[in-house]
């Protein structure tokens, strides 16, 4: 007898795990038992990782090591260049990430997917890859030099190196730093999901990203701030903001950056990201875009508030990564660069105990037709 069926599996635990916690009607998340404003205030985004990956906080000793083979592992070989320089320059970053994914997995192939050697060398390399190839691309389908990476450099202070070659500004490193840590985990989102449903058939770990990769790209999940940005630009001036709202909201549409499976209070990462921009451009000077999008939050709240619809995290994200110099349609595979972390703490989690995911379905289609020959079917 099938059980009461959940559109989405939405509140139907799909596994146990210790990675990370949310609260979404007290707004809580929490890392290894940590809050994530803590962690954003606090840690740098590899001693995340490591608290993702481990379940604790590393040492000295354990996160110099850590960060150590993160660096070591930076470069890409010049024949995952050549594949990244043959793709469409006008295609979409994330599926130029997801090719040189699956395709970094036929260069360092980690079958053996249950011994803990090869599950701590494909999470460094995929860690430490994964913005490699990002940059890569930001540069060469604009027909720029790939910039190689720095052992010296911090994970994201590397990462705005590779983009710009210019000596990285320590602020906002320290930004992006934060922006990472608050996107590398949520639970059982879709993207963590659909890397633990091929996690569980024993494919490699570039197979699992690149699922994870595919399915972040959507709209509905990562390729919110891309969005979110694209629609400040669209409302262009504070007096647009409430028509244009008015307009989308009676013509039943979504406004991106707003509402979440899961909260129904504010995000607390899109909180601790709007302080985070308040920081930077009160040092900065003042950033129109960010006031923009203050008052699409402040009218939002005005019209879906009161149904517990709230800004996410990708409502301010954007704001941030467009100040950065990154190119909008980059922002969902910044969110992958992050995640990266989450999916690979959720794999080798998966891989402890697995169970082959094999969900049910409710049929509705009819039962005992009669085949008719093509010749007979007009
Ligand atoms: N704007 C207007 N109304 C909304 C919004 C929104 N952004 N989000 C939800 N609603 C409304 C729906 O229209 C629906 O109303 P109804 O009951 O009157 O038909 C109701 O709230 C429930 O919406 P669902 O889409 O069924 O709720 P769900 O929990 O599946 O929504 C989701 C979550 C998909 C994120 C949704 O809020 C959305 O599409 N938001 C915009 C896209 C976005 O910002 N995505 C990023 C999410 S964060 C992340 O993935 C990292």
């Amino acid at each position: 007898m099938m059980q009461d069926f959940s559109p989405g599996l939405a509140g139907v635990p799909a596994t146990k795990s210790k990675v990370s916690f949310v609260d979404g009607q007290a707004g809580v998340l929490e890392y290894g038992g940590i809050r994530i404003a803590d962690l954003a205030e606090h840690s740098s985004f590899l001693e995340t990782t490591f608290l993702l990956l481990k379940n604790r906080l590393p040492t000295n000793t354990e996160f110099d090591q850590f960060s150590d083979d993160v660096a070591h592992h930076r470069r890409i070989k010049y024949r995952i260049t050549d594949l990244i320089k043959c793709l469409p320059e006008h295609g979409h970053p994330m599926d130029a990430l997801q090719a040189a994914v699956a395709a970094l997995g036929m260069f360092y192939p980690a079958h053996d997917v249950l011994n803990p050697e090869v599950q701590y060398l494909s999470t460094v390399r995929l860690i430490a890859k994964v913005p490699t190839i990002v940059a890569a691309y930001h540069r060469l389908r604009r027909g720029d030099e790939q910039i190689q990476p720095r052992d010296d450099l911090s994970h994201s202070e590397n990462f705005l190196y590779m983009l710009t070659e210019k000596a990285p500004d320590s602020f906002m490193a320290k930004v992006l730093d934060t922006c990472l840590i608050l996107h590398a985990e949520h639970t059982m989102n879709a993207s963590t999901f659909s890397g633990l449903v091929t996690a569980s058939t024993l494919a490699d770990p570039y197979s699992v990203v690149s699922s994870s990769i595919g399915t972040l790209k959507g709209p509905l999940h990562g390729g919110a701030a891309q969005e979110v940005v694209e629609m400040l630009e669209s409302i262009g001036v504070r007096e647009q903001v409430r028509p244009y709202l008015k307009k989308k909201l009676a013509a039943k549409e979504k406004i991106v950056g707003f509402g979440h499976r899961i909260y129904k209070v504010k995000d607390p990462r899109a909180t601790i990201l709007q302080q985070l921009a308040k920081r930077l451009f009160a040092q900065r000077g003042p950033s129109p875009l960010y006031e923009l999008a203050e008052e699409v939050e402040l009218v939002g709240e005005e019209f879906l508030g009161q149904k517990g619809i709230h800004v996410n995290v990708d409502f301010y994200s954007g704001v941030l990564y467009k100040t950065m110099g990154i190119d909008t349609d980059f922002f969902p595979a910044i969110f992958a660069i992050a995640r990266v972390s989450g999916w690979l703490a959720h794999w080798v989690e998966q891989l402890e105990e697995n169970h082959l995911f094999r969900p049910g379905q409710i049929y509705t289609g009819t039962h005992s037709q009669s085949y008719i020959p093509l010749a007979q079917r007009g």
